[in-house]
Formats: structure tokens, C-alpha cells, sequence
């Protein structure tokens, strides 16, 4: 039996005090996502449970009870104050997915900073722009990635300490300390900051279709929605081995990747390693994971080793599998009824809501190529895209809108509030995406309302790129937009008008390309560059993106009457 049962009863009076009483917490009480992910295991008779596996590409393995990560992060979050880190304190965490970054985060929370991570294939750019506004404090990293700290650090006043956890004591520069969590003194008692509802947790960078990264700010009731979706969507059971594929700089990687499985007290494991079909296929099979969380774009790739390649791993231990980043097209489903004997389930969210909010439930029949149904205690409508009233039309495509005042909502964003602002219309939150709704309730995704690409299942804000785009010497003014791919769903492609005196050709592509990769990252690199001569612009001077991206997509133009050269 499913944790959620039947769907149709859960909505029924559905009340978010029903998590808030399995988690024992009353309203005004203290409530500390760090607390309930680990000393709260250890209290309710899981200490000596395994927590924690986690491997590496290497197949170096090690394993933490639950015991063992109550006191590790202690150690951090006392580390932490020592070095005179106060709550409230933005602490980033720029690491691959090794143990330190999953402690961290916990460490950080349980003292009352603000975790920032950021994935650690950001270029010294990418960084800038979301350490800077943010005033981040501290940042945790590696040896191998300290190169690009070193590069922006003299442009960051705040940034006073660089965190290295793996340092060489001879090497190190102004404002850099090694933490090495493996020699540090282990600390068995910490007062944990005592943190409410509405203060700070969680600072996750997100692109949007215009400006820079904005800083999506949640709080520690958050947990409210990510404990309960983890236990009814994920379906986690006690003795489940669970696998999350994303990286903790998305969003997908903490509330799903951390928090939702720790604070349900399951053993989680994590593999720190980039895709190859075997090596995840041999990961299942040696940890005999039962529960996994994965995206369309590796799912895809999957499918394109085949069925053989499944068929020489021993893939039983499996039971119930979700999706989530970007649609999850029928195909993929019916092909992992055919690989797995089970449905992949799509979930459908962002970094904004911080947790599920339309999703296939265990037990509710799918519809291949459906993001299921609003979770209970959301309130999800389709809103039309002029208007912004609920359509309430079978079938009727519009903008996803969300009745505020589910516990993960985030709260602002970072020194941005008039961004915040505009994201709510007529009293609903609009998520930026389209969508219909069927006769039965099942919402079907069409695409983004915005120019914002989706890569792989991560979004990159086209202004970021044509901002880093026009800093390359060649460069006279660039588009960029998402075209079509069949494994990434969309890649970047840039258009790029010249400065008199270059010359465009594969060199200059090349060149360009890997100017954007090293200040971005590897998922902003437009896979390819158009030059052109100009570019389409509004008669206010806008680039049109909208028209290269239909002539992209071979879809219709619709509405040039704004253009400047008509
Ligand atoms: O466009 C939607 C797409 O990813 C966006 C959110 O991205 P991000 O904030 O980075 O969070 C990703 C992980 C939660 C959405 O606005 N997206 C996410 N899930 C789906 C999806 N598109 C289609 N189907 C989904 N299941």
C-alpha cells in the first residue's frame, strides 16, 4: 500500500496541519530543517540507521548513520561560528556532490545561515552574478575549483572566508581556510539555532527570461510540503534505498535531494559522478535502490542504450520511479514500463515552489505524457495569458496559476521584491509555464510563456548569456534562444551580428563558444552560433527572440506588427 492511499480521499479536507502533526511541530514552535534531518532521526530510534551511502566516479564508497551526521554537522555549524559566521549569514556551497556538501548544508541550516549552493560548473561569471547581490558571506569549496573564486574575489567585500575542504596548507591565499572535515574534532553537542516558521533557510539562484539570476529565498517551514510530497509522491517507506540524480545547486537536489528523504528518516544514496548508462545501472543494482528520482533528459539517454543494456544489470530492487525538469514525453514512459516494469511519474515544479506541486501519484492511473494532478492543498488553475481570470475551460490552454500560502512557497527574492511582486496577478501565482487541464483533471504541459531556456532539464536566462556574449571582443549585439534537441529537449543557439573587422567563421564559432562556457557554464555554451547581419528588433530597440525562435522551431510567426523594419 502506498503511503497516500487513495488521491481522492487526501483532498478531501486536506489540511497542511496534517504534516505539521507527523512531524510533531505546533504552530510558533522552534522548527529547523538541520534539527529534523538529523537529530530528530537519531531521537525517534534511527541513530545507528544508515543515512547516508555515497560513491564516486572512482567507486570510492563510504557510508553515515544517522548518528553520524547529527554530530558531523554539528562539527560544521559550530566550525561555522567560530569563525564568527552569524545567523542569517548567506553561505554558499560551490562543491560536487561530495559528503562535505551534503553535511554542509545541513551544518549551515542548523546554526541559521542561509545556504547558497551553487553548481560547481559555473564559470567565475556565473558566480559573480550570484555571490555579489547576495553579500555571501562564505563559500565552501574545492581545490579544483578555487581558480575561479581567486578570479572575482577582489570584486566581493563581503566574501571573507573561502572554505577549502580539501586544501593544501602551502598554497593557500588572503581570505582562504582549509576545513578538513575528516581531522576536525567532532562535536557532539550543539545548540541548534532556534529558528521559526518565517526565518530564512534556502537561497537558490534561478534564470529567468529577463535580467540576471534572481535568488528564490525560503524558509525553514518549507519542510512542511517537502517532508509530506517526499512521503506521498516519492512514496518513501522505511526501508527504502532511495536515489536522487540532480546536483544540490537546482532546487530538485535540496528539497529532493536532501531534506524530503532526511527528514522522512530513509537512506539515501548518492552517486558523484556525470551520466554513463552502466555506471548508474551498476549503482542500482550494487545499492539495490528501490526508490529513484530522475529527469527526461537522462531518461532519454537511457533509452537510447536500449533494452540489452538493461538486461544485463539486475535492476529488481526498483519499485517506484518519478521525473521532474522538463516534460516527460509518453514515449519515455512507456519505454520504462517496457526497460523497468514501472512507469516513470512525472512531477511538475520549480525553484520557486520549492516542492511538488502537479504530479503523478503512486496509485493514481497515468496518463503517459501528463504531469498528473495538483498536490493536495495546492490550488492550481489555468489562467488565461491576457487576462490572467481562470479559463475553467476543458482543454483551454493558458499560464499555470497557483493560489498562494503552501508552506514552501518561496518568500522573495533576494533585494528584489518588485520581481517578487510581478510574479502575482489577481491573486495568483503565475508560474511562467503553459499548460491545459483534461476533462479528468490531468494537467498536460505545453511549453514556457517566456524566452527562457530549458536545457536539460536546467534553465539558462538568454540575457545572461547575451550579456557574456557581448563581452567577447567580436561581438556587436547577439539572440539567444533554446533550439529544438532531442536529448536535452533544448540547447542554446546564439545569433551573432559582428563588429566591422571580424570575420565570422568556425575559428571565431569555437572561440566564442568557449568564451561563454569558462565565464558561464557548460549548459549556457550555445551549441551553435548564426551570424547574421542584424538582428530582429521591436521599433523601442528590443531583440525579438520570439521570431528567431519560431523560425527555429518552424512554428508561425504570429504578431510582427511591432517590428522596426517592417
Ligand atoms: O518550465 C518548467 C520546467 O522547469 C521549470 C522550473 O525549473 P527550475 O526552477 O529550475 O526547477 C526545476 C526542478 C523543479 C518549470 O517552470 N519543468 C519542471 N518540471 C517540469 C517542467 N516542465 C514540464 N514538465 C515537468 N514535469
Amino acid at each position: 500500500m502506498s503511503n497516500i492511499g487513495s488521491y481522492g480521499e487526501r483532498l478531501n479536507d486536506f489540511d497542511w496541519s496534517l504534516s505539521e502533526q507527523e512531524l510533531d511541530y505546533n504552530k510558533g514552535d522552534v522548527i529547523n530543517i538541520g534539527w529534523y534531518c538529523t537529530d530528530r532521526n537519531c531521537e525517534q530510534g534511527l541513530a545507528e540507521k544508515t543515512a547516508f551511502i555515497w560513491e564516486n566516479a572512482a567507486g570510492d564508497e563510504r557510508t553515515y548513520t544517522f548518528d553520524d551526521m547529527r554530530v558531523l554537522t554539528n562539527t560544521i555549524a559550530s566550525y561555522l561560528k567560530e569563525l564568527g559566521l552569524e545567523p542569517g549569514d548567506r553561505i554558499c556551497l560551490f562543491l560536487d556532490r561530495v559528503p562535505e556538501l551534503y553535511l554542509s548544508f545541513l551544518g549551515i541550516l542548523k546554526m541559521g545561515g542561509i545556504a547558497q549552493p551553487l553548481f560547481s560548473a559555473f564559470g567565475d561569471e556565473s558566480l559573480h552574478q550570484r555571490l555579489g547581490p547576495a553579500g555571501t558571506s562564505a563559500i565552501f569549496t574545492q581545490r579544483k575549483h578555487v581558480a575561479k573564486i581567486r578570479k572575482i574575489r577582489d570584486s566581493l567585500p563581503d566574501l571573507k572566508h573561502i572554505i577549502v575542504v580539501d586544501g593544501d596548507p602551502e598554497k593557500l591565499r588572503e581570505r582562504e581556510v582549509i576545513f578538513d572535515l575528516d581531522s576536525t574534532p567532532r562535536v557532539e553537542e550543539f545548540d541548534v539555532h532556534p529558528s521559526t516558521a518565517e526565518t530564512p533557510s534556502v537561497l537558490h539562484y534561478t534564470s529567468g527570461t529577463t535580467g540576471q539570476p534572481k535568488g528564490a529565498l525560503h524558509v525553514h517551514y518549507s519542510l512542511i510540503s517537502q517532508y509530506l510530497s517526499a512521503r506521498w509522491v516519492l512514496d518513501l517507506q522505511p526501508d527504502d534505498i532511495y536515489w536522487c540524480n540532480a546536483d544540490p545547486g537546482w532546487v530538485t537536489g535540496t528539497s529532493y535531494g536532501i531534506i524530503g528523504p532526511w527528514a522522512n528518516g530513509i537512506t539515501q544514496a548518492v552517486l558523484d559522478s556525470g551520466f554513463q548508462t552502466e555506471r548508474w545501472y551498476k549503482f542500482i543494482e550494487k545499492h539495490r535502490i528501490t526508490v529513484w528520482y530522475s529527469a527526461p533528459t537522462a531518461i532519454r539517454l537511457l533509452m537510447r542504450e536500449g533494452l540489452d543494456t538493461v538486461s544485463k544489470f539486475d535492476l529488481s530492487s526498483l519499485r517506484h520511479l518519478c521525473s521532474v525538469g522538463e516534460p516527460l514525453n509518453a514515449e519515455a514512459v512507456h519505454w520504462s514500463m517496457e526497460a523497468y516494469g514501472l512507469a516513470f511519474h512525472d512531477t511538475y515544479w520549480q525553484t520557486e515552489t520549492g516542492s511538488m506541486v502537479i504530479t503523478n501519484y503512486p496509485g493514481m492511473p497515468i496518463k503517459a505524457g501528463s504531469m498528473g494532478k495538483p498536490f493536495p492543498g495546492i490550488e492550481a488553475t489555468i489562467l488565461d495569458p491576457d487576462t490572467f481570470e481562470p479559463l475553467n475551460e476543458t482543454g483551454s490552454v493558458g499560464v499555470i496559476g497557483l493560489k498562494p500560502g503552501w508552506p514552501s512557497m518561496f518568500r522573495t527574492y533576494w533585494n528584489n521584491q518588485e520581481v517578487y511582486d510581478s510574479k502575482f496577478i489577481n491573486g495568483w501565482y503565475v508560474c511562467g509555464d503553459r499548460a491545459s487541464i483534461d476533462a479528468d483533471g490531468y494537467y498536460w504541459f505545453q511549453g514556457r510563456d517566456d524566452d527562457t531556456i530549458n536545457t536539460g532539464g536546467h534553465l539558462v536566462g538568454p540575457f545572461e548569456i547575451e550579456s557574456a556574449l557581448l563581452e567577447h571582443d567580436s561581438v556587436a549585439e547577439s539572440a539567444a534562444i533554446g533550439k529544438p534537441d532531442e536529448v536535452n529537449m533544448e540547447v542554446v543557439k546564439a545569433f551573432v551580428a559582428l563588429k566591422p573587422g571580424f570575420e565570422a567563421g568556425p575559428d571565431l564559432e569555437l572561440e566564442i563558444m568557449n568564451f561563454v562556457r569558462k565565464r558561464l557554464s557548460p549548459l549556457a555554451m550555445p551549441q551553435e552560433i548564426e551570424f547574421v547581419d542584424s538582428l530582429p528588433k521591436t521599433r523601442s530597440g528590443k531583440i525579438m527572440r520570439r521570431l528567431l525562435r519560431a523560425q527555429e522551431w518552424g512554428e508561425p510567426i504570429g504578431d510582427i506588427s511591432s517590428l522596426e523594419n517592417d
